[in-house]
């Protein structure tokens, strides 16, 4: 009889989101007269770049012609993204990452899920608490995690590393020794960011322990305040610690187009290979390339005018992440994020549990927000909301909740 993997019959309930969307779905069910407004999953809201439409629709009427068709594409992404890539987020930063150091991708979802398949399942994985679920739920997948002890909400062979308002949503480094630490700043639930000094002393870890760096910076773009680091690979040595994952989803709005990418230094070895060279054998056999049309599409939000409209957009759910900031803050609550990230994570009142929250704001405000609970147990007590919504909707959701409360 064919075996499933019994990894997955380990992982409690359903993905947070999916869960989200079946409370939510219930609830509209029941209340068919009521109008959500959706801040729980981080999904864009504005329409893509006028330079990205346009570069899209040439590419189009490209493949309609013999000369200009595009079959398979080459599995790491076009050159003419890859360059424009390591030119303008790197190189411009002074930090020297080449075009073959960059795997274009469909997601930086699938590539922190996927990046596990080319580590041995005995290292010992270090997260976040709360956490982005896809590192924790990939590993355990991959039965990196051990068993997952309802009573903590915790697995057990994963190491957490909590993020509380006591250290700053700062994780302190382990004492003890790990191997492979996902890293998410601008952090994803909390909002908070890593200073330089913080990634020096998460580099210096992993290169003296020969631990590797999986460092999520999808939301490098909300960075606003000076001397924050927009890339790991700012800090020195972390060229022979550090895998880099990027998106344009959030950055260009791309959560329905699909386009990410991943950094994996030359440099980068452990047990005598090539991270880089693994990588690309991992990506060469199950992978076959984001569409063209959607490369062409990144590609010209590195031009002038494309990263001027892309910057207007960013502006824009800056704009609204202040809104919910001080709206909530207005409301009495306390919250933190949102400065240097779409999101911004506040207490629960009272010290009601998340769930209990966001039931509560979904039933006498009808907005839609994240449990922290679902981030990890950390999590708890905690509401994340996105700044991912029209402008309208957000003024509207904070007044709406600052009348629930
Ligand atoms: C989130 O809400 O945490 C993100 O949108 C989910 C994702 O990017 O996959």
């Amino acid at each position: 009889m064919t075996k499933i993997n019994e990894n997955y019959r380990k992982l409690p309930g359903s993905y947070l989101f999916s869960e989200i969307a079946r409370r939510v779905a219930a609830y509209s069910e029941a209340h068919p007269e009521k109008t959500l407004i959706k801040l729980g999953i981080g999904d864009v809201t504005r329409p893509l770049a006028p330079a990205v439409i346009a570069a899209m629709h040439a590419a189009v009427d490209e493949m309609g012609t013999a000369e200009g068709f595009h079959g398979y594409g080459p599995e790491q992404g076009y050159a003419f993204l890859r360059e424009a890539i390591a030119a303008q987020d790197y190189q411009t930063r002074g930090v020297a990452i080449a075009a073959d150091e960059i795997f274009v991708s469909d997601g930086a979802k699938s590539d922190c899920g996927n990046i596990g398949d080319i580590f041995g399942v005995e290292n010992v994985v270090a997260v976040c608490d709360p956490v982005y679920p896809v590192y924790v739920d990939t590993n355990a997948m991959a039965g990196r995690a051990g068993e997952y002890d309802e009573r903590s909400g915790r697995w057990t062979r994963l190491h957490y590393m909590p993020c509380t308002a006591e250290n700053g949503f700062s994780p302190a480094i382990p004492e003890e020794r790990v191997d492979l630490i996902y890293l998410c700043f601008p952090n994803n639930p909390t909002g908070a960011v890593a200073t330089r000094e913080q990634l020096k002393a998460w580099v210096d870890y992993a290169n003296a322990n020969g631990a590797v760096i999986l460092y999520d910076s999808a939301y490098e773009a909300f960075i606003t305040t000076p001397g924050i680091p927009h890339t790991i690979f700012e800090i020195e040595g972390a060229k022979t610690c550090a895998i880099e994952f990027r998106s344009f989803s959030k950055t260009a709005g791309f959560t329905g187009n699909r386009c990410a990418y991943t950094v994996v230094p030359k440099e980068l070895e452990r047990g005598g290979a090539s991270l880089n060279a693994l990588w690309n054998r991992r990506q060469t056999t199950k992978f076959n390339g984001v569409p063209y049309v959607v490369q062409r599409g990144a590609a010209a939000i590195y031009t002038p005018e494309g990263r001027a409209q892309v910057m207007e957009t960013i502006a824009f759910y800056q704009n609204n992440a202040k809104v919910i900031r001080e709206g909530l803050a207005a409301a009495g609550l306390t919250v933190s994020g949102g400065t240097d990230s779409p999101y911004v994570w506040a207490k629960t009142p009272d010290g009601m549990a998340s769930w209990g929250f966001f039931d509560l704001l979904l039933q006498k405000a009808n907005v839609v927000t994240t449990p922290g609970a679902g981030f990890g147990p950390s999590g708890e007590g905690y509401i994340r909301l996105t700044a991912f919504g029209g402008a309208e909707a957000t003024a509207e959701a904070v007044k709406r909740i600052k009348e629930a409360l």
